[in-house]
């Protein structure tokens, strides 16, 4: 039963207006003492010509409020409804049980598809914070659309094409060993670049082999490709160590190089569509009259750039998938590159560009010091994620020593907290990282998410209960401890959408952490393994449904619920 729906048609009946256009203005009162939920009369000011509390009292005298309904009261402009609270309790938890891990998810995506582009490295570069803020809010926004009954597909587009691959082969050529970047990867293959511009300063001629080799990898030369693909594997190997370590998965690693082929279709089409400008010999798209610079299209050396290929990908994805939307999460830095192609792509008369949409976050800085770098201010992914999970099992060793598979645990609980952090301020936000804060077990923090589900899953086993039966005296619930549980419990799903909307995981981060807190509220006031039977089969129940939701909601964000900790 969706009590919202059913409130808003026992509204659109009286005054006789669309039960749709009711329900979305529908609210959740801040607190208890204005009901359960709310309908704001002003919405009906302007179509039924009166004042708002006027039609808020002609309403409540004309209502037929559903059973569950127990009072209707008008509070100013507001309509404010009082479920008959074990009547709720009942409805919610009897779902829950029943629909476990399914409960919240609905099938509105009706499988139409959504790819998201997120993570999306540079290969031969360092794999940087930003790259994990992308990985993990794009995860999450994966999950969260597939909940919903989308059809996602993950893509990684790997920054693997453009001219600083013809430098690097360059710096190998002159001053590379095979060994060394065999054993090294990244850091070496950094150590090449970084070197390249330093001798590049000196000699501009290094700058034209350069160019002649990325001409090369374009034209299909066998070294080129073959060192190319060394350096593109080397460093996907390494990528893949973090993101096994995260539980992130892609279903397609089409990257940059993927569109080397592709280009020149799309280029001639931006030319049949006289798009194309010629513009100090580089081929650009004019933006003036959306007040952006050009987007350029072909450097003067005839190269193409990063939009040439985002462009192409985007037909490709559309012609591939049919997708509805196609979400694109990176840094806030990139906010004109994206603004610019998809202004490219409506020019070239594509009505889906509305369907491209721009996902940016903050960026992410460092408590002062107390992060080992390797190389200057870019902190590897790597270390960091082994760093929290080496601190977890400190504290793991300090709070609970007996622990069966600890180290299992401190994998889980230190990933899920430097996921959790990223993703509980909302993600426009800078942020910092502090490993304090993220790692403690109180506060608005993955660990104290989890723990509070492993405390809900030791009461259930401690209860011995295998399945938790739903049948049960609802009148137990009534204390406004286990009302607010389950009124949370019941704005599971509505928060899941409201996270897709805004493309905004930090909705259901948050709402876990009002869940955790009421729940605890809730453990606190009550002795959940009361002496009479029928308390303690209805706490049970909440209980149960609680650990259901915690687990379901850190799933979404790509986060593990150990039962024990
Ligand atoms: N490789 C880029 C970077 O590291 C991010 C790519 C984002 N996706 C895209 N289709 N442009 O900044």
């Amino acid at each position: 039963m969706d009590f919202k729906a059913e409130i808003a048609a026992s509204i659109a009946e009286a005054v006789s207006l669309d039960t749709n256009e009711i329900l979305g203005a529908m609210e959740i009162p801040p607190n208890p003492e204005m009901g359960d939920y709310a309908y704001p009369c002003f919405r009906l000011a302007k179509t039924l010509r009166k004042a708002p509390p006027l039609i808020a009292t002609e309403i409540a005298e004309k209502i037929k409020a559903p059973a569950f309904i127990k009072e209707v009261k008008v509070i100013g402009a507001y309509l404010n409804f009082f479920t008959d609270k074990s009547f709720f309790a009942k409805e919610i938890i009897t779902k829950v049980l029943s629909e476990k891990e399914n409960y919240g998810k609905s099938n509105e995506g009706d499988k139409k598809a959504v790819v998201i582009d997120y993570s999306s490295p540079n290969i031969a570069k360092p794999f940087h914070v930003g790259h994990l803020r992308s990985t993990v809010i794009g995860n999450a926004i994966y999950k969260i659309y597939e909940f919903l009954g989308y059809k996602c597909v993950g893509v990684n587009h790997l920054g693997d094409w453009g001219t600083q691959f013809g430098k690097l082969i360059t710096a190998y050529k002159l001053w590379g060993d095979q060994k060394k970047v065999e054993e090294e990867g990244i850091s070496e293959l950094m150590r090449l670049y970084v070197q390249f511009h330093e001798e590049a300063e000196k000699d501009d001629s290094l700058n034209d082999t350069a160019r002649a080799w990325f001409v090369k990898m374009q034209d299909g030369d066998e070294e080129a490709l073959t060192l190319w693909k060394w350096f593109k594997d080397l460093s996907l190997k390494e990528f893949e160590r973090v993101y096994k370590t995260l539980g992130v998965t892609f279903d397609s690693y089409a990257g940059e190089s993927f569109y080397n082929d592709k280009m020149a279709a799309v280029v001639d089409e931006l030319k049949e569509k006289n798009l194309l400008k010629e513009s100090n010999g580089a081929m650009i798209v004019d933006l003036e009259d959306a007040k952006m610079p050009p987007c350029l299209i072909i450097r003067t050396d005839g190269g193409t750039l990063y939009a040439t290929r985002d462009i192409t990908a985007a037909i490709y994805r559309k012609k591939t998938y049919d997708f509805v939307k196609d979400i694109y999460v990176t840094a806030i830095d990139q906010n004109l590159h994206f603004a610019q192609w998809f202004k490219v792509i409506e020019k070239m008369g594509y009505d889906w560009s509305k369907d491209l949409v721009h996902v940016p976050f903050g960026l992410v800085s460092l408590e002062s010091g107390k992060l080992s770098t390797r190389k200057g201010n870019v902190v590897l992914m790597e270390d960091l994620l082994n760093e929290a999970v080496k601190k977890t099992a400190e504290i793991i060793e300090e709070k609970n020593p007996d622990l069966l598979n600890k180290e299992e645990v401190a994998r889980q609980v230190g990933i899920g907290a430097v996921i959790f952090d990223d993703l509980y301020n909302g993600r426009i936000k800078d942020i910092v990282f502090s490993w304090q804060k993220m790692l403690s077990f109180e506060g608005e923090t993955g660990p104290y998410v989890q723990y509070t589900n492993a405390r809900a899953c030791s009461v259930l086993k401690k209860a011995g209960v295998t399945e938790v039966s739903a049948d049960v005296d609802y009148s137990h619930l009534t204390d406004d401890a286990a009302v607010e549980v389950v009124k949370l419990l019941a704005s599971f799903n509505d928060k899941v959408k409201d996270a897709a909307d805004k493309y905004e995981p930090s909705i259901v981060s948050r709402y876990l952490v009002d869940l955790a807190q009421a729940f605890n509220k809730f453990y606190h006031d009550n002795v959940i393994l009361a002496d009479d039977e029928n308390t303690r089969n209805a706490r049970l129940a909440v209980v149960k449904s609680v650990s259901t939701v915690l687990k379901s909601g850190l799933a979404l964000l790509g986060i593990e619920a150990p039962e024990q900790m």
